[in-house]
């Protein structure tokens, strides 16, 4: 058995750039779409009344990976994050296992990645302002890869005034309340999903949401009033109707699937993404393995080609 590449949370995200990030996601919604790329269903493990557990397998370009990955809404209480795991990578020819990666950072990066491109492919051809609401760490991702992508200048809204301004130093945005937050080209909503923060009032003609904190069952952050006003996308139909924040709207019967429109059909060409200018476009993120999969491809090839150091185990 060959030594295995252990890439903690600093390596993974010295390897990969928010930019590469961002073209590798954009690249993984396409190649599943046409059938490359392999990603059966995420499997829920409930760890009440703690969190959840997440087993997220994908196969593509020659690996084969599986997230097991947490969501604990509690954890900050103790001092840990929401989100914690590993990522193991195999080689999809021979199966051998080949790296293990602290699924933190890529799950960071993945999640901040697909806002740009959502946006890129839903919001105003002129969207320029952004509304962070939720400065937690995906939060942050998300606004890096924004300003990362060209959007901004942005307004960072949290309850712990410390995360927004720490995020808005960082990127010279500034700290704001919900309201001025949402009143951005593109908002982006990411909080623990434990209270709603978008209701249809705050809807603006032209606006862009990336609704990405609602990842699992009993989690909303907009009315289903909000987000049937919308003009919908997702990034898996499967998912985003059990376990993200268009659940509500499905199991009320006010969103059915012919309403929703899947990311990678907007990003092939197959399907429009926003129908006019005074649009108010939604794109339900719950999170792709293909999208992990994705950044792991990136951080196996920047350890292969001796870009980034890591510690190895002998199995
Ligand atoms: N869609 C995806 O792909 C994806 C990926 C990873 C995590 N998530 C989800 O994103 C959410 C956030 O995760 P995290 O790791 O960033 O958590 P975190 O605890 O680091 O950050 C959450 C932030 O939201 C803030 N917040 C809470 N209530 C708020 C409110 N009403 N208004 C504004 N801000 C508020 C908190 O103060 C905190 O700073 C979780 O629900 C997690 O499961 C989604």
């Amino acid at each position: 058995m060959p030594d295995v590449a252990v890439l903690d949370y600093d390596a993974v995200l010295a390897a990969v750039s928010p930019r590469e990030a961002i073209d590798r996601t954009r690249d993984a919604f396409l190649r599943h779409r046409r059938d490359e790329w392999l990603m059966p269903a995420k499997v829920y493990l409930e760890s009440a009344p703690h969190g959840d557990f997440r087993a997220m397998p994908a196969l593509g370009g020659g690996l084969a990976i599986l997230k097991w990955i947490s969501s604990f809404p509690s954890n900050p209480a103790r001092d840990l994050s929401t989100v914690m795991g590993i990522l193991l990578v195999s080689d999809a020819e021979t199966s051998e296992p080949i790296a293990m990666l602290d699924a933190r950072s890529v799950t960071a990066l993945r999640t901040g990645a697909v806002a740009p491109v959502a946006a890129r492919a839903l919001a105003r051809a002129d969207a320029a302002t952004v509304g962070i609401v939720g400065c937690g760490l995906h939060g942050a991702w998300t606004a890096r890869c924004l300003a990362t992508d060209g959007y901004g200048p942005g307004v960072c809204c949290d309850p712990r005034p410390e995360a927004a301004a720490a995020l808005a130093n960082e990127l010279g945005w500034s700290v704001g309340t919900r309201e001025e937050a949402l009143a951005a080209d593109v908002v982006c909503c990411i909080t623990p999903g434990a209270e709603i923060v978008v209701d249809t009032g705050d809807l603006r003609p032209g606006q862009h949401y990336n609704m990405l904190g609602a990842d699992g069952p009993g989690k909303a952050e907009a009315t289903i009033g909000a987000v049937a006003a919308c003009t919908l996308f997702c990034d898996e139909w499967a998912q985003a109707s059990h376990g993200g924040e268009l659940t509500g709207a499905v199991e009320e019967g006010l969103v059915t699937r012919d309403r929703v429109t899947d990311l990678g059909a907007v990003l092939a060409g197959e399907a429009p993404g926003r129908a006019d200018t005074g649009a108010v476009t939604l794109f339900d993120s719950t999170g792709l393995a293909i999208q992990d999969l994705a950044i792991a491809a990136a951080a196996v090839e920047a350890w292969r080609e001796g870009r980034v150091q890591a510690q190895t185990v002998r199995l």
